[in-house]
């Protein structure tokens, strides 16, 4: 059964309305006003209505009303005035403070009852709809902020796949460079100086899995700064002497910069690896600026690249139980390699010369 809560200081009243109302709610009861905030104070939580008489004596009705909006109470508990007060001024100043109805001496039984129920009932409507709203507009909130969240990975993406757009620009550049450079070379020389060239933009995950590695956050600054093989060509000639002259032309233009050189063909890798390795800065013309990218150029010959890439299937393979045999072979066919290809070399000057 409901609570509610019957503040009176005529003995009458409140037995009158204890009478109509016990039958359906429990029905609590308070002399004055003293008495009554007493109780509010003790269970204003569990309070269904606060039925208030307003003349009272000390503490009147007025003086309840004050301390309940005070406290917030106004807010949970509906207030209905039993009251003898007819003066309009005075029904509109306690329907301005917050009071939900007023039910007017003599106390007719229906209508007691009727207004207790219906004052009940739009009170917890109204408070239901309140409580809707606030969690709709928390939901609605929360929307926005995903939709904060999404926009700002957008515009990280956008910067990202603009990022990516111009490494493939700086790719294609280089890639025309050297095929510019073929093209003169067995113009004079009637024969081309690499047999193809491999490009590859490195993938999100790549990137990605590199920057962590090295302990850097995932930026697109970080990923300029720090991660040089973004974009990558991988130049494939003949003989090893072609990857010098090549590497040599590549970098007397005067708008390509040399970062950084690693000479696997003077010194290999003790697993027999042989390419030389350029990290070039090369200006890309875009609508609006001229910028420098990061692009990493291996040159290798055709023999190396078949090892490589036979090598390189072997890192990635970890359920290969006579490792250490395989890659004794390797570094046996490195060498074997590398010896091969300096005779072919030799074969091929020897049938250059006797053109001559
Ligand atoms: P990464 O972090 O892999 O780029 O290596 P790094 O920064 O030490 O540069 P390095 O110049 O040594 O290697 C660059 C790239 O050359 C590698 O990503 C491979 O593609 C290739 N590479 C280097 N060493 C080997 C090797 O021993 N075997 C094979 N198959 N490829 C190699
Ligand atoms: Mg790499």
């Amino acid at each position: 059964m409901q609570k509610i809560l019957v503040v009176d200081d005529a003995e009458m009243n409140r037995e009158l309305l204890r009478e109509m109302l016990e039958t359906d709610y429990a029905v609590e009861m308070a002399e004055n006003g003293e008495q009554a905030l007493r109780k509010l104070y003790e269970y204003h939580d569990g309070l269904a209505a606060l039925l208030l008489d307003l003349q009272m004596p000390k503490t009147d009705g007025f003086a309840v009303i004050a301390e309940m909006i005070q406290r917030g109470w106004m807010d949970s508990i509906p207030v209905l005035i039993i009251s003898s007060e007819n003066a309009v001024e005075i029904e509109n100043k306690c329907f301005e403070l917050g009071v939900s109805d007023f039910i007017h001496r003599p106390f007719v039984d229906s209508i007691v009852r009727n207004r207790v129920r219906n004052t009940i009932e739009l009170f917890n409507c109204k408070n239901q709809l309140e409580k809707k709203i606030e969690r709709q507009s928390e939901t609605l909130k929360k929307q926005e902020q995903i939709i904060r969240i999404q926009a700002e990975q957008l515009s990280t993406a956008e910067a990202f796949s603009r990022l990516m757009m111009e490494y493939q620009s700086a790719i294609m550049e280089v890639e025309t460079r050297l095929k510019v450079l073929n093209a003169m070379f067995s113009e004079e020389y009637k024969r081309n100086p690499f047999e193809s060239i491999k490009s590859r933009l490195k993938k999100p995950e790549s990137i990605y899995r590199k920057l962590v590695r090295k302990d850097f956050p995932v930026t697109i600054e970080n990923i300029k700064e720090y991660v040089a093989d973004v974009a990558g060509l991988r130049v494939i000639c003949s003989f090893p002497d072609d990857i010098y002259r090549l590497a040599e032309l590549l970098l007397k233009q005067d708008d390509i910069i040399l970062l950084k050189e690693k000479d696997y063909i003077k010194s290999p890798k003790t697993n027999g690896y042989r390419s030389l390795h350029l990290i070039l800065s090369v200006p890309v013309f875009l609508p609006d600026e001229k910028k420098y990218m990061k692009v990493e150029v291996q040159f290798r010959t055709i023999a190396m690249d078949f090892w490589a890439s036979l090598e390189h299937k072997l890192k990635y393979k970890k359920s290969i139980d006579n490792t250490e045999e395989i890659e004794n072979q390797l570094k046996a066919c490195a060498d074997s390699i590398e010896a091969l290809d300096y005779q072919m070399q030799e074969i091929r000057d020897k049938i250059d010369y006797s053109d001559q």
